[in-house]
């Protein structure tokens, strides 16, 4: 399951050598020690992810990649596929037609809550009733081929072909009874059409999505980059979509954390059972973090805590943009190494060998 996956993309090649690489590191050793939070056990093929694992994940939006700890290793993508979804909605049948099913206010429940707004619609695409009916939408315009076109899509935000992990998606079909009640419902409210079977196989399908850290930093950056994956180049989105799906992500995306997550953290996310997070800052990067410890709310315990790490450190905050924090990140290092044509005397050259960590270079693009 280890870096046997094909990746463009320029990953930051020495280690340790960036500030935002070593900050990376040092996060990553620090909250690697809390065992705090539990694996998703109401999937039963869940209960066998290794607690332990535990990745982070950066691209910025001209394709660079800072990463530590386990960022090749799959994992299912479960509810973050939900945004991804919800844009590909809104593209393939047009922001009216979507709009008159799901709602776009956050519902304050948890992400499996049965309760449906007062006009008998979902709150929002990022709650399971929400997600259920934009997999329905799909279902009714593409039919049986519904599932290859979400997962094409999921590849192209990824940058590449993605499979199913298809016992995690047995395991949730035979189990999902919760879901399977709440399709009955939506298709009794005329919500979701034809058969409950049908997009409710689509809908565990997406869920069972096998992704890594990496990917997710892809997808997030491919957000962030107005919907140009930055490291294929393609456009994957209309900026249309992305904005929309971004507000989403921001209002909704944490589920019933999300208005603390938006106060600490400040940018659109999404997280899944599976123990990943997407984050995605606007015009600058893409965060995909995994670790499977979860907290009461569903949200990854060790993700939560490097993504508020860094938008703590870095100024990420969306409503805090008095800096161009791409140029502080994108080429952040000392001079150690550094070669330069430029002669100097030997006295100089001692002094900047001495005291190359010392000096901090922020190129701009
Ligand atoms: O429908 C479900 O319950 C899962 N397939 C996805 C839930 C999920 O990821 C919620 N995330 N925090």
């Amino acid at each position: 399951m280890h870096s046997a996956i094909p990746y463009g993309g320029r990953v930051s090649p020495e280690a340790g050598a960036s500030p935002l690489h070593r900050f990376l590191i040092g996060c990553h050793a620090e909250i690697q020690k809390d065992n705090s939070g539990a694996v998703a056990s109401y999937i039963p093929e869940l209960k066998k992810s290794d607690p332990n694992h535990f990745g982070i994940s950066l691209a910025t939006i001209d394709g660079h990649i800072y990463e530590v700890g386990d960022c090749n290793v799959l994992f299912t993508i479960q509810s973050i596929s939900k945004a991804f979804v919800f844009a590909l909605a809104l593209e393939l049948l047009g922001a009216e037609t979507v709009e008159a099913v799901i709602g776009v206010e956050p519902s304050g429940d948890s992400f499996n809550s049965i309760r449906l707004r007062p006009d008998n619609r979902p709150h929002n695409p990022m709650v399971n009733s929400g997600a259920i009916t934009c997999s329905g939408l799909i279902h009714r315009t593409k039919g049986k081929n519904a599932f290859d076109y979400i997962r094409a899509a999921l590849g192209r935000f990824a940058g590449r072909d993605l499979d199913v992990d298809e016992s995690v998606f047995a395991s949730e079909r035979d189990t999902g009874d919760r879901n399977r009640a709440i399709a009955y419902l939506l298709r009794n409210y005329g919500v979701v059409k034809g058969e409950v079977d049908a997009v409710l196989d689509i809908y565990f399908r997406q869920c069972a999505v096998l992704v890594t850290a990496r990917d997710l930093a892809i997808m997030a950056a491919t957000l962030a980059n107005n919907g140009v994956n930055p490291v294929t180049g393609e456009e994957v989105m209309k900026p249309y979509t992305v904005a929309r799906t971004l507000s989403i992500m921001t209002s909704s995306g944490m589920y019933d954390y999300a208005g603390e997550w938006v106060y600490r953290i400040g940018m659109p996310a999404k997280s899944g059972v599976g123990g990943g997070i997407v984050a995605a800052l606007p015009a600058q990067l893409g965060l995909g973090t995994f670790s499977p410890l979860l907290d009461s709310h569903g949200n990854s315990v060790r993700g939560l805590k490097i993504c508020e790490a860094l938008s703590t450190h870095f100024g990420l905050h969306m409503l805090n943009r008095t800096g161009d924090v791409r140029s502080s990140i994108i080429a952040d290092y000392d001079i150690g190494g550094i070669t330069s044509r430029r002669s100097r005397k030997p006295r100089d050259q001692q002094i900047l060998e001495e005291h190359h960590d010392g000096v901090r270079v922020i190129e701009r693009p």
